[in-house]
């Protein structure tokens, strides 16, 4: 149909084309209600840009694409921003409840009303890069101690980015796993509270907040649209982000919604293969993926809850078409706008632009 990528072959699963009940239960409009309220009273809040690209509409012969350009979003280049920093603003407004005896609003905690508590609270966890980042941008924000674990194959640039926004970085030798284990053990030892965006059996509240966070992005788009889209395409790591999303593309449009499309790089294909199955699974990373944010072999358990009801469709896309995918946001067609985006942040794009040169995916979602 096109030629703007090379031949491409996507992996599909179909999920299910109604949804369930994991967008209410699971995240509250009440979770989101509250997220939404706070983050919208910190400096520098305002909403990012829902981006047009007529030409490239016209190209695949969709009506319409709309690009979420996460990029200005507090200075940070992070969606992450959102959720991150919102959980550690939660684990703070808590501890310092239990510490001073009495509710502690979040108000208190961004106006600083406790400043001393706070910075005898230090936030940990484990990051490959992206999450760590804005978990050091909400401490050094909310004034609280940041301890950031890295494994040996995460880059030195992010190791000082998250060093410049006044995290103590511990890098170890092993790998992913063994520097969650370690913040965990670390936090446990020392009576730090570790901030992941992963769920795991008895742990939930921050990877609830950090969705919730997310929540912020949901209700711009929304806001912004008229009707609801026929499809959103969302990227997926641990599926924090696609989650959050989900949830309130359903809470917003109900039984309107649009089809929701999660996609992940085949190389870290975790989320793909857990509704292939049937039930969350892990997915062993041979490979590293271009898409470095998405490079995740297990679900957040949270996240998993509610995409196994909420998804319509896991798709996974090869990396030839992630180098293409930057170009056209990079160099766009004809007059549609220069978008700055990442390999991570493309994948959506991707997708729906290698979905309209396959003739079975297109013709389903026609
Ligand atoms: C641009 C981008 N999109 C998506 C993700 C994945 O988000 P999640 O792990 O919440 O699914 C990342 C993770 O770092 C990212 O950098």
């Amino acid at each position: 149909m096109t030629d703007l990528f090379p031949p491409a072959k996507l992996g599909h699963v179909a999920a299910n084309m109604v949804a369930g009940d994991a967008a209410h239960r699971v995240l509250s409009e009440q979770d989101f209600a509250q997220a939404r309220a706070e983050i919208m009273q910190w400096d520098g809040y305002c909403a990012t840009p829902l981006v047009s690209l007529p030409a490239l509409a016209a190209k695949i012969g969709v009506g319409e694409i709309l690009y979420k350009d996460e990029g200005p979003r507090f200075g940070l280049g992070s969606f992450k921003a959102l959720g991150g920093s919102y959980a550690a603003q939660r684990v703070l407004q808590r501890e310092v409840s239990k510490a001073v005896g009495q509710d502690v609003s979040l108000e208190d905690i961004r106006l600083g009303a406790y400043k001393d508590e706070c910075a005898k609270i230090t936030l940990v966890s484990a990051t490959d890069g992206n999450h760590g980042r804005s978990l050091a941008w909400g401490c050094q924000r909310f004034g609280a101690p940041c301890r950031i674990y890295i494994h040996a194959e995460v880059s030195e640039g992010r190791a000082q980015a998250m060093r410049d926004l006044g995290a103590n970085v511990v890098r170890i030798t092993g790998d992913y796993d063994a520097s969650v284990l370690l913040a965990k053990k670390e936090a446990e030892d020392n009576g730090w509270f570790v901030v992941s965006d992963t769920s795991w059996p008895g742990y939930s509240e921050p990877p609830r907040d950090v969705m919730s966070g997310y929540g912020v992005m949901t209700q711009e788009i929304c806001e912004a649209l008229t009707q609801a889209p026929t499809h959103v395409f969302l990227q997926g790591g641990v599926g924090g982000l696609a989650a959050g999303v989900v949830a309130g593309i359903r809470q917003y449009w109900g039984e309107n919604g649009p089809r929701v499309v999660i996609v992940e790089p085949k190389l870290a294909a975790c989320l793909f293969e857990s509704a292939r199955v049937g039930k969350a699974v892990n997915f062993a990373i041979v490979d590293e993926t271009l898409m470095a944010g998405l490079s995740c072999g297990e679900p957040s358990g949270m996240a998993w809850e509610i995409l196994v009801q909420e998804a319509s469709d896991f798709l996974t896309i090869p990396e030839n078409i992630v180098a293409p995918a930057v170009r056209l946001m990079a160099r766009p067609l004809d007059s549609d706008p220069v978008v700055e985006a990442g390999e991570s942040a493309i994948a959506g794009l991707a997708a729906l632009v290698a979905a309209r040169m396959e003739d079975d995916l297109s013709g389903q979602w026609a």
